[in-house]
């Protein structure tokens, strides 16, 4: 077996890329794991980043079962996108039913890490593709271990000195003012929160950059100006072909994101023609920090 495979009781695990991802196979997640599967699932997820399950033929109790092993779930706030009866489930859809949206539209087109401004941002999602697009529609990963990795050691020993501002309100005057204006509530439930640019994984010791092109207003002790110009360099670094990978949906697929040392974005479909379907749950994560 090469360095590239790995098996572990009953799982076996793939490469995606040489820098992240994993497929998983041997798999049914209509049946639980038994725990030492689970333990080599989360495992490998720490360490790559991304799993991909394929062929599955999920219920959403099955979704909710095995994204409840890796942590809590968040509830999405825009409860009329949610499955009816599971509000753990949350539909991204252009599909129009009698008039109506039955999800919210895909994710967001610029690369970002979920959550990442609340002081506890999401650790990751399963994302499960009932019906998808021949063309487009991918979801696109960077991995931010390889980002860190690569970076020039100049900038990498700065950016383990920095913390970033995020400031949801501040980035949804900035970027979505075509949108509809944040309520009060909204804007008082999203103060700037600081996070370190490089994060310790929990799970396996290593390190990974946390920043992205969207929410973050400043470096700590420096201004919107002075910040902008370098966050804009780092992002461009990071954005390089080498670290990323696109994944081409299939019906049936699973994919599993750890947020802590990745950032994605929703590539561009055909919204007005084509049908996609897609469900996902939300796991809840902790407060971002660097070691040592
Ligand atoms: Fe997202």
């Amino acid at each position: 077996m090469s360095a590239s495979e790995r098996t572990h009781e009953t799982i076996h695990f793939t490469d995606l890329t040489p820098f992240m991802g994993a497929e998983v196979h041997g798999v049914d997640l209509n049946r639980p794991l038994l725990d030492a599967d689970f333990a080599a699932l989360r495992q490998e997820l720490a360490d790559r980043s991304l799993l991909l399950i394929r062929g599955q033929d999920l219920t959403p109790e099955s979704q909710i079962a095995l994204s409840r092993r890796f942590g809590d779930l968040e509830e999405h706030v825009l409860q009329d996108f949610c499955l009816d009866g599971h509000p753990e489930i949350f539909v991204v859809s252009n599909i129009v039913e009698n008039g109506k949206h039955i999800g919210a539209y895909g994710g967001s087109k610029e690369y970002h890490s979920d959550l990442a401004y609340i002081p506890e941002p999401s650790m990751g999602s399963v994302f499960y593709c009932l019906e998808c697009t021949e063309e487009g529609g991918e979801t696109e990963f960077i991995s931010m271990f390889a980002v860190h990795d690569a970076l020039p050691e100049e900038r990498r020993a700065w950016l383990s000195r920095q913390k970033a501002v995020f400031d949801y309100p501040w980035n949804h005057e900035k970027r979505n003012a075509h949108r509809p204006a944040l309520t009060q509530a909204q804007i008082d439930s999203t103060p700037p929160v600081a996070h370190p640019c490089v994060r310790t994984h929990p799970e396996n010791g290593r390190r990974a950059a946390f920043f992205s092109p969207i929410w973050i207003r400043n470096f700590e002790g420096m201004t919107e100006e002075e910040s902008q110009p370098i966050l804009a360099e780092l992002c461009a670094f990071a954005m390089q072909p080498q670290f990323s990978y696109a994944h081409k949906w299939r019906p049936g697929d699973v994919l599993i994101w750890d947020n802590r040392s990745s950032m994605h974005r929703a590539l561009p479909f055909d919204e007005e023609g084509a049908r996609r379907l897609m469900h996902r749950t939300t796991i809840c994560g902790d407060r971002p920090y660097l070691d040592g």
